[in-house]
């Protein structure tokens, strides 16, 4: 039962939602902007279907940050709606734009709840078109994404929007928000509720490892980050005689066996012998219960394909996006199966190598070691847009300590440095807010920066790296020991 603090938050939260989504409905055409993940496309998918099934055009554009320029592009165009999608509570207090509306679940620049008494509405109007779960103490970093919120305002649209909830569980894996538990908790749980009673998609527990259906089984565990396989991941030979020893046939004729092929005897044979593998060495009870877990499946695509499991799918967009082609990603979430597909397919090809690459280097060059960070820099040899997905693969990696959070720099092309920090789900619990970290030590240093306690990114000047990771320092010592360490 929720309490009744919880009942007013979640009323709060969803007299937003509806307001949002009544201003949106009032207008005769809306300009989407989404932030160009996974989960801003998929967001920004939900919030264009809906608007074309409204009858009400659009269009649709993706940024990687909401910088100055856009800012000033949306504040002079008066005469225009904005739909801002994953992104936009950070910088709130900037757009004098009144037609600007706001779906995110970002930390916001300023806790207006705290100002407006809890579960109530801000005074300010503008906060009927800003929908963000943490004004009504909703955990936007675990119990709903972006696309979540784009979604709740959709389905108030008009309740056969539900269908939609498809793709805002893709953006709510592709923000990892099932990390945590090995499932999804929160406002995601009724969102799933949503897919399933539309009979949209199904939700079945199966390991977790990426790659259940598209990857050949050996090369499944040669990739598995969480959780990591001693002896295994990183390692082909040694991931296929594994498999040998144990009797599982790798290939099935021509075709090379996925996780999915293997028979429900082979499935507990591999899951359990893989369970004793990470006890046995020494990686405790933690991984053994990672391996296992909830996994979401769209019924309408085809079993086997990148699409068919939400995690697949959601890197998929995460590969059109981080090289700058949204809109592929957006065309395929509207159901494209041709051009757009096979675009998206080749960029993830793309995207896996370059990931590999970036993983390896970040090995040769060695990360290096604070008090209370760690840090490596990919200079213009990793790509800004990825360089955050790399520093979780490194701090998931086993090969780094995770006692401390990571912060990674890379070269952007507007000649400045990117920032992306990333920590754990038990740091978070010791206290450490990487969102409130981050962004206040790249304003000291007249950058920008924000995100969620768990993973936060950042502009800064070039020569300013040296400057911000001392304040990280102060910031994250004083998060985990309180004032009394100053
Ligand atoms: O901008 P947005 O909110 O969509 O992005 C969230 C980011 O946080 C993603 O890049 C996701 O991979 C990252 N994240 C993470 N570890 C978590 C949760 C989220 O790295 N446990
Ligand atoms: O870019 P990266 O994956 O490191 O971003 C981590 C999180 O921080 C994402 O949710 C992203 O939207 C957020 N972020 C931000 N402001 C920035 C850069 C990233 O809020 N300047
Ligand atoms: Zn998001």
């Amino acid at each position: 039962m929720p309490s009744v603090e919880r009942e007013r938050d979640l009323q709060g939260f969803h007299a937003t939602i509806k307001g949002l989504a009544d201003t949106i409905l009032s207008r005769s055409h809306v300009t989407i902007i989404g932030h160009v993940d996974a989960d801003g496309i998929s967001g920004a998918s939900i919030a264009s279907i809906a608007l074309r099934r409204a009858g009400i055009p659009c269009d649709v554009r993706f940024v990687k940050k909401l910088d100055e320029n856009e800012i000033n592009i949306i504040n002079s165009r008066v005469s225009d709606t904005f739909w801002l999608v994953d992104l936009g509570s950070g910088s709130s207090s900037k757009f004098t734009n009144k037609a600007v509306c706001i779906s995110d679940h970002h930390l916001p620049e300023k806790d207006l709840k705290a100002d407006s008494g809890r579960g109530q509405r801000s005074i300010f109007s503008f906060e009927e078109r800003h929908a963000n779960p943490h004004f009504y103490g909703i955990d936007g970093s675990t119990e709903i994404s972006g696309a979540g919120v784009v979604y709740l305002s959709a389905k108030e649209m008009n309740n056969g929007n539900t269908d939609l909830a498809t793709l805002a569980i893709v953006g709510a894996v592709g923000d990892l928000q099932d990390s945590a538990e090995c499932r999804l908790c929160g406002l995601n749980r009724q969102v799933l509720d949503d897919a399933i009673h539309r009979d949209v998609m199904t939700v079945a527990k199966d390991i977790r490892i990426f790659g259940r259906e598209t990857r050949p089984l050996s090369k499944m565990l040669q990739f598995s980050t969480d959780p990591i396989l001693p002896g295994l991941t990183n390692d082909a030979v040694a991931c296929s005689r594994y498999l040998m020893e144990l009797g599982i046939p790798l290939t099935d004729g021509e075709k090379w066996r996925c996780w999915i092929d293997l028979t429900k005897v082979e499935k507990a044979q591999v899951a359990s012998a893989l369970c004793n593998h990470l006890l046995d060495s020494g990686s405790g009870n933690w991984a053994c219960k990672r391996l296992i877990g909830e996994v979401y499946l769209l019924k309408s695509e085809r079993i086997g394909t990148e699409l068919h499991d939400a995690k697949e799918f959601s890197t998929l967009l995460n590969a059109c996006g981080r090289y700058g082609e949204g809109m592929v990603g957006l065309s395929i979430c509207a159901g494209d199966r041709g051009d757009k597909l096979e675009i998206g397919l080749r960029l993830q090809r793309n995207h896996r190598g370059n990931l590999a690459d970036a993983v390896s280097l970040v090995k040769d060059l060695g990360v290096e070691r604070g008090r209370f960070i760690q840090h490596f820099h990919g200079r213009d040899e990793i790509l800004d847009s990825i360089v955050g997905i790399v520093a979780g693969m490194v701090l998931g990696s086993g090969e780094v300590p995770s006692d401390v959070p990571i912060v990674a720099f890379a070269y952007s092309e507007d000649d400045k440095v990117k920032v992306s920090a990333r920590a754990t789900r038990e740091l978070v619990q010791r206290g450490i807010d990487l969102a409130v970290a981050v962004k206040a030590a790249s304003e000291k240093v007249g950058g920008t920066g924000g995100g969620h306690n768990i993973a936060a990114g950042a502009t800064i000047s070039i020569g300013k790296e040296q400057e911000f990771l001392a304040e990280m320092e102060r910031l994250i010592e004083r998060q985990m020991f309180g004032e009394l360490t100053a």
